[in-house]
């Protein structure tokens, strides 16, 4: 049986933090291991957004390829690219374009959503418009079964099993229908309790260094009605608590729940140990982060090999479209 393909992408925005981590790359690490995995950053993407500002986008590219590499996302299993070097995704967009009715579109919650969101910039473009039939191209370009993402962006693969049966039924069968592949993923909310932003200032980030990190854990907030040490605290309402069930052993979590509700854990002490705990989950992958950045000539091979496969498989897919569309 030949593997699964799966294919999935993210904005280059920058630095990637905790909850990238744990929401994302941790999934990803596990996957790469049964799956014919396709991973890319979108920059075309981060563009229908940041198009007033695109100065940071080289740099963001950079840093997401860095900080896949260092987290374990491994170029021998996974194809690392960058959709900008991939033109096929532009000219199957465009193609798509043809067969996609405007409603469908327009009906996608995350378009209505974001504009009403992200008040700061004029998003009544073509292209934001598009940004889902993009990610549609990008996914069936490479004949993807299965698509890792969060659950906001369900609703994106669907319109990509739309717009494949359409191009199947009015040409030929040339695409899968990609199916969306959800996994249990822990919320990690950023040190102030609100969800871990780039933008909210409350992320702690897998570049990091260990008196950074100790020093933003020191600031999260932890069971706002204990107040001191002697009174008995609550960890299911505590972040700090959220935290150490993700990245504290069994015991350690079993002995904090008890030794907080009991009052003997106090909460500074119990945010330095966290603290020590988080330092060496990341410090391994801070050495890779800094081997690798001394070594960007080997970053920028690695992708372009990367580019290189996932062109080709690309080409391959937009001979059989342009046969289908009767095109020259
Ligand atoms: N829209 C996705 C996000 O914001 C990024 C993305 C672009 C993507 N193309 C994709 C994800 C294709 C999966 C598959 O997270």
């Amino acid at each position: 049986m030949p593997k699964q393909r799966v294919l999935s992408g993210m904005r280059p925005s920058g630095k990637l933090h905790l909850g990238n981590l744990a929401g994302a790359l941790e999934n990803w690490k596990k996957i790469q291991e049964d799956f014919d995995c396709f991973f890319f950053a979108a920059d075309w993407h981060a563009l229908t957004t940041e198009y007033e500002d695109p100065g940071s986008i080289r740099e963001n590219i950079r840093d997401l390829m860095v900080d896949w590499l260092s987290v374990g996302i491994s170029p021998e299993k996974s194809v690392l690219f960058i959709q900008s070097l991939v033109k096929e995704h532009a000219e199957l967009h465009l193609l798509l374009s043809m067969i996609t009715p405007l409603p469908w579109l327009e009906r996608v919650p995350t378009y209505k959503e974001q504009q009403q969101e992200l008040t700061n910039r004029d998003l009544s473009t073509y292209g934001f418009l598009g940004y889902p039939l993009l990610q549609t191209a990008d996914i069936i370009i490479y004949k993807a079964d299965k698509v890792p993402v969060g659950i906001d962006q369900v609703p994106h693969v669907e319109l990509s099993r739309e717009v494949a049966r359409r191009f199947n039924f009015l040409y030929a069968p040339v695409f899968p229908l990609p199916e969306p592949m959800l996994t249990e993923v822990p919320k990690l909310l950023g040190i102030d309790g609100r969800k871990m932003s780039k933008s909210y200032h409350n992320a702690i980030y897998i570049s990091d260094p260990p008196d950074e990190i100790r020093q933003k854990v020191s600031q999260m907030f932890t069971d706002p009605r204990r107040v001191k040490k002697s009174d008995p605290g609550n960890p299911d309402i505590c972040n700090v608590f959220s935290f150490h069930r993700v990245y504290s052993s069994p015991e350690t979590v079993e002995r904090v729940n008890r030794e907080c509700r009991g009052a003997s854990l106090g909460c500074v002490q119990d945010k330095k140990n966290l603290a020590e705990t988080l330092v060496s989950y990341l410090s391994p992958i801070r050495e890779r982060r800094e081997t690798y950045l001394k070594n960007l000539k080997a970053v920028d091979e690695i992708v372009a090999h990367g580019c290189a496969r996932a062109r080709n498989v690309a080409c391959q897919t937009m001979e059989e479209v342009r046969a289908a569309m009767k095109l020259p």
